[in-house]
């Protein structure tokens, strides 16, 4: 055949290959969330193999082995005492609970790593929703967002790099930017959750937090997020919450889940020049264990070629459980 193009040139040798490679994965792209708790116990999470709930000393560990793979940040979760649970989530803010610590003890004892934190009610929230929920059932907004810029205040205060609002209250960018910087905390940035759908993929991590919306009053509590989470049918919405997001003062945009909506973050990526970042959320890392633990597929090269997808798609970070393993992989290669 007389061809002038022939792709295939290009694939012919490793080396050629990789001096065309457009894409690339490093451990400095990962974030890694981690899930606490009070007890002195490290628990497993049925639903997440491989993934726990760390007391605050095993923690420490924990992110030291995060840190000597070449991982520069960690995410961390609460899971909340259930008497510690009200309906406006008060100990979301409250200087002593469980993540002040943990930031405090983290910051004193491996200060190079940044810390992000979720800002949100669902850990601390009896109803099991991201904001307060009224006598009729309506997830208040603006109401809920003066205990989320408290709830940021005291995460900033114990030592917090970047504060993460996952709750998608509209305006909390901004109100959480004014309370940052009215208190002196003009270095804390914001990643906020910019593009979250309201979305069965996040069914392990209400799991291992224990945070699902349920019903233990007489109060109506809706089922699921759907008047605050997008809409999974929706992608041009997500463009107008990135507007709004970067005009409030974000810092970097975030996608959740990322890998069904690897779209959303080809489109942020076209619309604003902000750092863009994806959470490969707790459903998507439970398939693939799930899956690899049948012998169904090879955790690692699936594993690899998922979070390099993100950053083909336009991710600069990716959120992910992932994170050591793939780190340590990288390492070895
Ligand atoms: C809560 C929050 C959720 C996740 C991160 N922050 C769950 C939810 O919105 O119900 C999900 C993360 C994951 O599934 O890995 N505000």
């Amino acid at each position: 055949m007389e061809l002038t193009y022939r792709p295939r040139r290009l694939r012919r040798t490793p080396a050629l290959r990789s001096m065309v490679r457009e894409n690339s994965l490093s451990a400095s792209d990962f974030i890694y969330p981690l899930f606490i708790h009070e007890g002195d116990e490290i628990e497993q999470i049925s639903a997440m193999p491989g993934a726990n709930r760390w007391p605050l000393d095993a923690l420490v560990g924990e992110v030291t082995r995060a840190w000597n793979l070449g991982v520069k940040c960690v995410v961390l979760f609460p899971k909340v005492d259930d008497a510690l649970k009200t309906e406006g989530g008060e100990e979301c803010f409250n200087e002593n609970g469980l993540i002040p610590r943990a930031i405090r003890r983290l910051k004193k004892e491996l200060p190079q790593m940044t810390i992000m934190t979720d800002v949100a009610l669902d850990p601390y929230s009896i109803d099991g929703h991201d904001g307060i929920v009224s006598t009729e059932g309506i997830v208040l907004n603006d109401e809920t967002i003066e205990h989320l810029c408290k709830q940021a205040i005291v995460q900033a205060d114990a030592g917090a790099d970047l504060i993460g609002p996952s709750d998608m209250m509209d305006g909390r960018v901004g109100a959480i930017r004014e309370s940052l910087d009215d208190e002196g905390f003009e270095d804390v940035g914001i990643i906020s959750y910019t593009a979250k759908y309201s979305s069965a993929y996040y069914g392990p991590f209400r799991e291992a937090l224990d945070s699902a919306p349920r019903s233990l009053s007489e109060k109506p509590i809706p089922k699921d997020k759907s008047t605050y989470q997008m809409d999974p049918a929706n992608a041009r919405e997500a463009i107008t919450e990135a507007q709004l997001d970067e005009q409030e003062g974000s810092d970097i945009l975030m996608v959740k889940p990322g890998l069904a909506y690897l779209d959303i973050i080809y489109r942020l990526r076209q619309e604003s020049e902000l750092p863009i970042a994806a959470y490969n959320v707790s459903g998507e890392y439970s398939m693939v264990k799930a899956a690899a633990a049948k012998g169904w597929i090879d955790e690692k090269s699936v594993v690899l070629e998922t979070l390099l997808s993100f950053k083909r798609a336009g991710s600069d970070l990716i959120l992910t459980y992932h994170a050591c393993d793939a780190a340590a992989w990288l390492k070895n290669e």
